[in-house]
């Protein structure tokens, strides 16, 4: 099956194939279709005609005209020129309908997996161990699960790789305060806890920054923690689990699934790494670090801004571990597509991972493609870096907690008499759905503004909005009191009202919506679509009845599919559906 754009895309080169096809080249004979900009116009629309008039040296106009003479018209209700030479094309019922009823039965409701299956690499969350997930992980743990989830739903082959910051300088200052001020943890006499780890970890950040010896110490503990040393490694442990059972609770919470794969898991290639850029000739002494020079990247002064790989003292950085990351992504898990999903300012150290990648010639993007996923902060409602009232920085689990119980308040005040465990549940589901959809919904490269009075509004663009959509929409197929599956084989979708009509043309193009995400990676496509589905069908349900008119059947299959395009949707936006609100 192919989306409706796709198909009229061939119809439509076809026509310009029959016209002009002997004049022009391959790539002139492709149609350049586009859904149409506004409704009343038609449903899609062709702007090769001004393209193509420059190339035949016609008047636009004139070249539609050839176009449209040649096209087979029959799935249209109407084709016409439009302004200095658009075609707009509007659908048939009959060929919506039918395409409608097809989208019914596929498990992907329209949408076209890639012929062949790719390895889809997704890395998002890495929060760093010893430190609590703050806000902004908040935004790559749901962008990343989004479109991870995205990838599964076309069917590919997803790996979601958590990249942990787990290794690292930071350790051994850690290592070394806690040899120092907490032995007994270390003969397992003292119990470690995530606030003790994180309380140590201010504490011993500023000790590193005011004492020399113990600045010494530490880096000493890096060097045995590097070289395997067995009281060195059971500290850094110790660390690593109490973090790890911290940011489970918050991946269970919100529903998410990660494969941990930190930083040092990469430890063992970080020399191979050196060695192999050395051979190929790619290094550089910069005052005794090794370095990388790349074309096209400068410093602020204009000054060449090279990669540093290995620091003078011997030690591997932050870069040279994300050069291991993507040679093993491309040789050892084959990767077709490799997705980082991290905050923009780590966009340039992004760039110039994948340009090192590239000169070494281990990555070929003819072969595989690498995106930086990048997002802006979360402000708080005073239009700054959003903090707590005590001045730190938000921590994730208390601000999804924050969410949970406002949207538990909201529905105590609906129904006051609902049982309480029903409630609990709803609660957790709105306030965590709140959370991810105020993300996703705005455009992730900019900034967003935090605010949960925003965020679980009942109207409006939020995940409340959808839901309540999607439990009405059962609520009419349960009220006409039909047998559904009996209506679903006996009945298809026809077409007849315009709201009706606008409807089924949204619900065509969910196909389209997800190729285009699948491409830019831009999750609020779909929220967009999604919201503007819940109008369109609020808008259809208040013009046509569905119980006990003629039309029944027919509109209760609208009604399935809607339901279904809805719960699909949501799925993929890493929201759970549920049956009442
Ligand atoms: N741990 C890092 C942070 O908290 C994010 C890691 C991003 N991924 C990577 N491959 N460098 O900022």
């Amino acid at each position: 099956m192919e989306t409706v754009l796709t198909d009229f895309r061939k119809k439509v080169s076809n026509a310009i194939d029959r016209a002009f096809g002997d004049v022009l080249s391959k790539e002139e004979r492709m149609a350049d279709m586009a859904p149409c900009m506004q409704e009343g116009f038609g449903h899609y629309q062709c702007n090769s005609a001004l393209a193509l008039s420059k190339v035949l040296k016609q008047n636009p106009r004139s070249v539609a005209e050839k176009i449209i003479e040649h096209f087979d018209a029959r799935d249209c209700a109407r084709v016409e020129i439009a302004g200095p030479g658009f075609i707009n094309f509007t659908l048939s019922p009959a060929y919506l309908s039918a395409a409608l009823n097809a989208h019914l039965k596929s498990r992907y409701l329209g949408a076209v997996p890639p012929a062949k299956r790719q390895r889809v690499i997704v890395e998002f969350s890495s929060p760093n161990i010893a430190k609590e997930l703050h806000v902004g992980h908040v935004r790559s743990t749901i962008i990343g699960d989004c479109l991870a989830r995205l990838f599964e739903f076309l069917d590919q082959d997803v790996l979601r790789l958590n990249h942990l910051g787990d290794w690292g300088t930071q350790f051994g200052m850690l290592i070394a305060y806690l040899k120092e001020n907490h032995p007994a943890l270390l003969t397992g006499e003292e119990k470690m806890t995530l606030e003790l780890l994180m309380q140590w970890y201010k504490a011993a950040k500023k000790q590193f920054d005011e004492d020399p010896a113990f600045k010494k110490r530490s880096q000493h503990e890096v060097v045995l923690l590097q070289a395997g040393d067995k009281h060195a490694l059971f500290a850094w442990r110790l660390m690593c689990d109490v973090s790890r059972t911290g940011f489970q609770e918050i991946y269970d919470l919100m529903d998410v699934r990660l494969t941990e794969r930190g930083e040092s898991f990469y430890n063992p290639f970080l020399k191979e790494v050196i060695d192999e850029l050395d051979r190929k000739k790619l290094i550089t002494l910069s005052d005794g670090a090794k370095c990388v020079y790349l074309d096209g990247f400068k410093g602020r002064e204009g000054e060449p801004l090279p990669v540093i790989v290995q620091k003078s003292d011997g030690g591997y950085n932050y870069d040279t571990t994300d050069l291991a990351a993507i040679r093993h992504r491309i040789f050892i898990e084959k990767a077709d597509r490799i997705i980082y999903v991290t905050d923009q300012g780590q966009s340039l150290h992004f760039q110039m991972v994948f340009a090192v990648a590239e000169k070494a010639g281990w990555l070929d993007p003819a072969k595989v493609k690498v995106d930086h996923v990048g997002f802006g902060l979360v402000l708080g409602s005073d239009g700054k870096k959003f903090k707590t009232r005590s001045g730190d920085t938000e921590k994730l689990i208390d601000l999804l907690f924050g969410a949970i119980d406002k949207a538990r308040a909201i529905l105590q005040e609906r129904h006051p008499d609902a049982d309480p465990k029903e409630i609990d549940h709803l609660a957790r589901v709105l306030g965590v759905s709140a959370v991810k959809y105020a993300d996703l919904s705005s455009l992730r490269t900019k900034d967003y503004t935090f605010s949960y009075d925003r965020m679980l509004r009942f109207e409006g663009n939020t995940a409340v909005f959808l839901l309540y959509a999607y439990v009405r929409i059962n609520g009419i197929k349960r009220k006409t009191g039909a047998n559904m599956e009996e209506v679903l084989k006996t009945h298809q979708i026809a077409l007849n009202h315009p709201t009706e009509m606008a409807l089924g043309v949204h619900l065509v193009r969910f196909g389209e919506i997800i190729e285009i995400m699948a491409r830019d990676l831009l999750p609020n496509r779909l929220t967009d679509y999604l919201y503007e589905l819940a109008e369109k069908f609020n808008a259809f349900f208040r013009d046509c009845r569905v119980e006990g008119v003629p039309e029944e059947g027919s509109r209760l299959v609208l009604c399935e599919l809607t339901a279904k395009v809805l719960k699909q949707g949501l799925e993929i936006l890493g929201i759970e559906t549920v049956n009442r609100l």
